[in-house]
């Protein structure tokens, strides 16, 4: 494969060990390049990101660069928003970080590029990480956040990236919505003043905004036209993106965690990794950006990112919490039928003490309720293998309610602030389990450790989790460390899912959140797709996955044929239409087999076989999105086309 990446380091002498003492970083991609300049002793310049340049006087020489810090800091230099703020053990709040030295790492057909600066007063240390690929278009960035001063330093900011964008007729595209209607497109010119897209859910981070944006350079986006930055963070939790738009023309653009009640008491010698934020830039429209996001997500980001997935059935709108074994045997039959793949047996299958009926009771209690399913798990593989189907199941483990086993047990186990009552959501009783304690996590894990071993025929989970931190507190933290909860929080969740993944690599994992509520990067490197939202109404459905579409791939996206009427709208859309729009993303159903008539079944046989044939061009091709339906003329278009356009 040809060499796509592309490092000149002008002024530069290579040291030894890949060290490098570098003025001016040129990282270029195909199409595009990032210019930095690291001087040692100064600090580091963001100069450039945009197309391609041959050297870096293309942009010195022209008068383009930005020569903005490349990590915008509090103290010196501090009159405009910043990318790090913190206090020393002295109480000081000043920082001015200089570069000691940049190095680079080339593995695996990537490029590490770190640049290590340190505090002029301070044994305080930031390095910047660059990461590029020689196979795609999308450059990953992150800081790690170190010291030695003998107090602990607090954190207050702590951005993954800085970056400024000139400011012209330039346009905003973001994603806002809530439940329902999640990944809504939004677009606007970037006026004066300040536009932050933020998350503070504390579980569920996308379904209100999702932390990814494009910025279009050329007026109006357009889809196929037009220079076109996009980025999206790689974080599962709270996070803040701003856009500080001044009077020097211009955006100054700062993503990372949302620090808002989150400030970090950093340890001497502990190092604070931020998450990634991955960005790219496209002079082919909008769609140029999805493209480039797609192919990072299916070759870097995505678990399973270049494997086909399966057709499924899924039980939650067929059936709700009312399964049992003649169910479920039914709904595989049926869709074996069809030719389909899989089946997933959703909510409402577990609680021994507490059956599971409703969303009141149970969470927590992972074992198989047996008045509902009197042979156990074996009875619904044994189905599964009587009808050439595979089998999956849904869980969410990061919860309980207060009416169940587990609760009865480990009362502390639920996130709530020390000696107060707790507020509960979903049926009254459901809470959140608090992450931040080894013991929890423990628990996740063998929870899913024990279902997959037990009975390695399960192929596929869905992960839900259906509500937010209502209360922020920890029992298991000490008083000083309640503001690291949310943090914590995910990282936790991250320490599960890799040891679950170390243990099951090939498990198929849904990534749910009361339909689209993890709809993002931090998650999916563990899991393989997300369920795009809970509204399965498809002329919605062409709206939510449109907007889903600008940064994740038709692979990723859970997208099935429900009934009509739709149980979520009321509204009946003819079996066509709604099967055309469940193809455009990973195919599946949310229905009950048994309500339909020959003729619905027969259009749904026809439509999977077609899919199974399709279904290479949709989940590994190349997006085009052609006709909005946000234009208002009452047409939507999408065009998948396989990377060597032959399809
Ligand atoms: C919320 C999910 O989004 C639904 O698909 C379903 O799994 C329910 N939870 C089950 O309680």
């Amino acid at each position: 494969m040809k060499k796509l990446l592309v490092l000149a380091w002008a002024g530069a002498a290579l040291l030894s060990g890949g060290m490098l003492r570098a003025e001016n970083i040129l990282l270029s991609t195909r199409n595009s390049s990032l210019l930095l300049t690291a001087e040692k002793g100064k600090t580091p310049l963001f100069q450039y990101f945009g197309a391609r340049v041959a050297s870096p006087d293309d942009i010195l020489a022209s008068g383009a660069a930005f020569g903005d810090a490349a990590y915008p800091q509090f103290g010196a230099q501090c009159y405009r928003e910043v990318a790090i703020q913190a206090t020393h053990g002295d109480g000081s709040m000043s920082l001015e970080l200089a570069v000691e030295s940049v190095s680079r790492d080339r593995r695996d057909g990537s490029e590490t590029t770190a640049i290590d600066m340190k505090d002029k007063h301070y044994p305080f240390f930031v390095t910047l990480f660059y990461k590029t690929y020689d196979d795609c278009e999308v450059i990953e960035t992150w800081t790690e956040i170190s010291h030695t001063e003998k107090k602990p330093v607090t954190l207050y900011r702590f951005a993954s990236a800085y970056m400024p964008v000139r400011r012209g007729d330039t346009w905003l595209t973001h994603f806002h919505g809530t439940w329902g209607a999640e990944c809504y497109l939004h677009e606007e010119p970037l006026t004066d003043g300040m536009k932050v897209l933020k998350n503070k859910d504390g579980v569920r981070n996308t379904q209100r905004d999702n932390p990814s944006l494009m910025i279009s350079l050329d007026g109006r986006p357009r889809e196929l036209t037009g220079r076109v930055i996009g980025g999206t963070l790689a974080w599962a939790g709270n996070y803040r993106i701003a856009l500080d738009n001044d009077n020097t023309h211009t955006t100054h653009l700062f993503a990372g965690i949302n620090e808002e009640q989150s400030q970090y008491t950093l340890q001497p010698r502990e190092v604070f990794t931020t998450p990634v934020f991955a960005f790219t830039f496209s002079d082919e429209g909008k769609s140029g950006v999805s493209r480039n996001i797609h192919r990072w997500a299916r070759l870097h980001r995505l678990n399973h990112g270049t494997e086909l997935r399966d057709v499924l059935l899924n039980s939650w709108e067929g059936v709700y919490f009312k399964v049992n074994q003649e169910g479920m045997d039914r709904m595989m039959a049926d869709l074996a039928d069809l030719g389909g793949e899989l089946f997933v047996m959703d909510d409402g299958w577990f609680g021994d003490k507490y059956p599971r009926n409703n969303g009141e009771t149970s969470l927590g209690d992972w074992t198989v309720c047996r008045e509902k399913l009197p042979q156990g798990i074996e009875g619904l593989t044994e189905s599964a293998r009587k009808h050439g189907v595979k089998f999956g199941i849904w869980i969410e483990p990061e919860m309980t309610n207060t009416r169940s086993e587990l609760y009865e047990k480990h009362p502390d186990w639920v996130m709530k602030v020390p000696g107060q009552d707790f507020i509960t959501a979903r049926g009254g009783t459901q809470a959140v389990l608090d992450l931040t304690n080894p013991q929890v996590r423990d628990f996740i894990f063998y929870t899913v450790d024990t279902l997959l071993a037990r009975y390695p025929e399960i192929e596929y989970i869905k992960w839900d989790a259906n509500m937010p931190v209502l209360n922020h507190g920890s029992v298991h933290l000490d008083k000083d460390e309640q503001s690291h909860l949310s943090i914590l929080y995910h990282q936790g969740f991250e320490d599960v899912c890799r040891r679950i993944r170390r243990k099951y690599p090939d498990v198929t994992i849904q990534a749910c959140a009361s339909g689209g509520g993890r709809v993002n990067y931090g998650y999916l490197p563990y899991f393989d797709e997300f369920w795009t939202s809970d509204n399965t109404d498809a002329l919605q459905r062409v709206y939510i996955q449109w907007g889903t579409s600008y940064f994740f791939p038709a692979i990723a996206m859970g997208s099935h044929i429900s009934a009509a009427p739709n149980h979520q709208t009321h509204r009946s859309l003819p079996l066509k239409y709604r099967i055309d729009v469940a193809m455009s993303g990973r195919l599946g159903m949310e229905i009950q087999p048994r309500n339909m008539t020959d003729e619905e079944k027969n259009l749904c046989r026809e439509a999977i076989a077609a899919y199974k044939e399709i279904r290479p061009v949709v989940q590994f091709g190349e997006l085009y999105r052609l006709m909005s339906p946000y234009d208002g003329q009452g047409v939507a278009s999408l065009l998948y086309a396989s990377e060597d356009k032959s399809k």
